[in-house]
């Protein structure tokens, strides 16, 4: 098993992407501090999984409640090697529509400011523990693209990616390695906002594969990344988009 006697945090844990990345660590072997905003859906998460997961809210947009969360997983758990900055909120509104006042904050706050917090409150733990840990972040291709009803989306993915280099580099002489997926499109709630736009089957059509990401498939990147199978990839974000960062959409009529 990859994972054996680790302990990780992630963050978004009771979402999509975050609920899959907890049992797929589970399966390789770690134990898993379950953070996400609502206590009783990390609590029913934990009980599903009694004795590796722990669940605990949170809400990453505080940086004391983020130090909290990694001091509870020491506590709980004895120790901590891996944290994931995966919680992430979604936009779905063009530029002129925003409102000034909160749009933009209100989406740093949980993408860009939520992951500085993580990234931040790790390393100080991990240095002041002296050991070696792994801090990955969950990035988007919409941080490498552009695209509409996503602005402030986009421009906090991009700073994700860019939060992973230069903490990569600033991280590395204490043992602590950073890197970011990015995946494309993943069938979440999240994305599901584009089914109650009418655009399901549109974007689908857009998929290499004619089909979404699953879940479990985004997990084993971070899975393969939390151990020391990938001890020489640092400082970027790994692309898990079935592609589609690097084709235009089929010009052909698709089954
Ligand atoms: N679904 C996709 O297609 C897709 C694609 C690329 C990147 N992502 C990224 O993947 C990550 C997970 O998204 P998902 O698709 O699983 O979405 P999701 O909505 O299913 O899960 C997100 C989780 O984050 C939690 N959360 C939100 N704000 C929080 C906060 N302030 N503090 C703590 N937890 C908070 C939510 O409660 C939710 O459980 C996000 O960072 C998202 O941007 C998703």
């Amino acid at each position: 098993m990859r994972l054996e006697k680790k302990v990780a945090i992630v963050t978004g844990a009771c979402g999509g992407i975050g609920r899959a990345i907890v049992e797929k660590f589970i399966a390789e072997g770690a134990r898993v501090l379950a953070v996400d905003l609502d206590e009783a859906a990390t609590a029913l998460l934990a009980a599903e999984y009694e004795g590796t997961v722990k669940g605990y809210a949170a809400d990453i947009t505080d940086y004391a409640q983020v130090e909290h969360m990694i001091e509870a997983a020491i506590t709980h758990f004895g120790t901590l090697d891996v944290l994931i900055n995966n919680a992430g909120i979604g936009s779905a509104k063009m530029l002129l529509d925003h409102d000034p006042v909160q749009d933009f904050d209100v989406i740093t706050g949980v993408n860009q400011k939520g992951v500085y917090h993580g990234i931040l409150a790790a390393g100080r733990k991990f240095k002041a523990l002296g050991k070696p840990g792994v801090i990955l972040n969950t990035s988007s291709i919409y941080g490498q693209m552009a695209a509409e009803m996503s602005f402030t989306y986009n421009v906090s993915k991009a700073a994700v990616d860019m939060m992973t280099k230069c903490a990569a580099l600033e991280l590395a002489p204490y043992n602590i390695r950073v890197a970011a997926v990015a995946p494309g499109r993943v069938d979440t709630p999240m994305l599901r906002q584009y089914e109650e736009m009418g655009l399901w089957e549109h974007i689908r059509r857009e998929q290499m594969r004619n089909e979404f990401t699953q879940p479990a498939e985004i997990a084993n990147v971070f899975a393969f990344l939390a151990s020391a199978e990938s001890n020489c990839i640092n400082g970027t974000t790994v692309c898990a988009e079935d592609g589609f960062l690097n084709f235009k959409y089929p010009l052909l009529p698709q089954e």
